[in-house]
């Protein structure tokens, strides 16, 4: 059996703990119809995983409102993350077939509970990729991605020592709640989770501060980005690309990204200040560490950003103790990360990191001084207000990074070539039969059928 599965089994014999106050484990209307799905009996389409590499596309229950906050959205726009890959590969434990994904979304309001304040019939709005109450200790700080009612989950809380908020469509881990790859989507707590969007703003652009958006500032000034920085990313996919632009804008003086694809040329199209380092080509005895020293005044940056995640092995060691589960994270990154940057450097990680990891470089994080960063699963409303307003002047244009608009009827297939970084495909639009057209600037609709 899958490790994530197996995962779930042991967190069924635990028990849930009792602080959610949203019902869990609702991660496809179909679980219990009586429940949760439209009476109506119509169905619609949705993403669902159903094994490790195994995505479909199914006719589910449209689901209905549960509880008395809940917003029901007809899903206008959807996209693929990075982090759905980890879903994908089953390298996040929890997942149960039939689990429909995505956490990146937007739409149109369709129906509410009694309890939903704000917000109108045909409103237009974002989800934040995580679920907060809006009132609890972290909440209240704007940190919703901790949100300590939402999730339930007792062996994140033992794994980590305290649980993150639930999230869309990301795993029984973190709630089990259906996700937004769909014609539908439940959103609790809809009044706090759904950010109107005005006129200004097209869907095209304002999809992508449910996360992506929100993620990438959160690594960029959470990490500590500051006039004059050199900073080096790792990874040239939409949150490191988008990590780039927020660099420039919070200072940096030069941004120095990592890959091993056409990806650097297509950040590089977008930002010529960018300096690239494409890995795979270093010549044998230079490696990125000694690369970055070679570039920035043999010290190395002054900040080190992770937009890659724990579970793409560099070297056979760390592939072969993945494989046999001797670790369920790489330490390379990390420590290239950690060797790269100048003495009392900052290194932030926002790639997508499990549980735990071998052979990690304490001693240069010690003795040189190494700042360290978890950044944590982005806490979107802190910053989404700020940066919608950022979209809405024109100082961010997420559509940078969006290179096709596809079909919801060809997910299966995005989802092969997004993870095979096939089509120069860097970040996905997802329309629905709800969709309205194109708006001016975004890609025209590709189809993969
Ligand atoms: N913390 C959060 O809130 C949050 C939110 C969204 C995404 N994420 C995570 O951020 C990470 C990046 O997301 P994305 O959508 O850009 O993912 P992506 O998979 O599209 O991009 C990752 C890039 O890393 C590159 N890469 C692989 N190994 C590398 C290495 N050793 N060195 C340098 N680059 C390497 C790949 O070629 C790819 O281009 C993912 O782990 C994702 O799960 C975190
Ligand atoms: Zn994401
Ligand atoms: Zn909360």
């Amino acid at each position: 059996m899958a490790l994530s599965q197996a995962a779930a089994l042991v967190e069924k014999v635990l028990g849930h703990n009792d602080n959610a106050i949203t019902e869990q484990d609702i991660t496809n209307p179909g679980r219990d119809r009586a429940k949760y799905a439209d009476p109506s009996g119509e169905t619609m389409k949705a993403l669902c995983w159903m094994g490790k590499n195994t995505v479909k596309l199914m006719d589910v229950p449209k689901p209905r409102v549960v509880e008395d906050r809940d917003v029901i959205l007809k899903v206008t726009g959807s996209t693929v993350c990075g982090s759905d890959l980890h879903l994908l590969h089953g390298s996040v434990i929890e997942m149960e077939k039939g689990d429909i994904l995505g956490h990146e979304f937007c739409g149109v309001v369709e129906s509410y509970g009694a309890g939903v304040k704000g917000l109108e019939k045909g409103d237009r709005v974002v989800a934040s990729f995580q679920i907060a109450c809006g009132d609890c200790y972290y909440c209240k700080q704007k940190l919703s991605s901790q949100c300590e009612r939402t999730n339930s989950n007792t062996l994140e809380h033992g794994m980590y020592g305290g649980t993150t908020a639930g999230m869309f469509g990301y795993s029984h881990f973190t709630g089990g709640f259906a996700g937004g790859q769909a014609e539908y989507v439940r959103v609790p707590f809809g009044d706090v989770n759904l950010l109107k969007l005005p006129s200004d703003v097209p869907d095209e652009k304002g999809l992508y501060l449910s996360d992506v958006i929100a993620t990438s500032w959160n690594c960029v000034v959470d990490t500590g980005v500051e006039k004059g920085d050199v900073v080096a990313i790792w990874g040239a996919g939409p949150i490191g690309q988008m990590c780039a632009e927020f660099s420039f804008i919070n200072g940096a003086s030069r941004v120095i990204i990592i890959d091993s694809n056409w990806r650097l040329d297509f950040v590089k199209s977008k930002y010529p200040k960018v300096e690239t380092i494409d890995y795979s080509t270093l010549p044998s005895g230079t490696s990125v560490t000694s690369k970055l020293k070679e570039m920035v005044d043999g010290r190395g940056p002054d900040v080190a950003l992770e937009c890659v995640a724990g579970e793409y092995a560099k070297g056979w060691s760390h592939y072969f103790e993945l494989m046999l589960g001797l670790e369920t994270d790489s330490s390379e990154i990390v420590n290239e990360m950690i060797t790269s940057v100048k003495n009392f450097g900052r290194c932030g990680i926002t790639g997508v990191y499990v549980g735990f990891t071998n052979h990690f470089n304490i001693g240069s994080l010690m003795e040189r001084g190494i700042r360290l960063i978890g950044n944590g699963q982005a806490p979107v409303h802190k910053y989404w207000h700020e940066l919608l307003k950022m979209i809405q002047e024109g100082k961010i244009d997420p559509l940078q990074m969006v290179t096709h608009r596809v079909d919801i009827e060809d997910m299966v297939e995005v989802y092969q070539k997004f993870e095979k970084k096939e089509d120069g495909m860097q970040k996905v639009y997802v329309q629905t039969k709800f969709s309205a057209p194109a708006a001016s600037g975004s890609p025209a609709l590709k189809r993969f059928n």
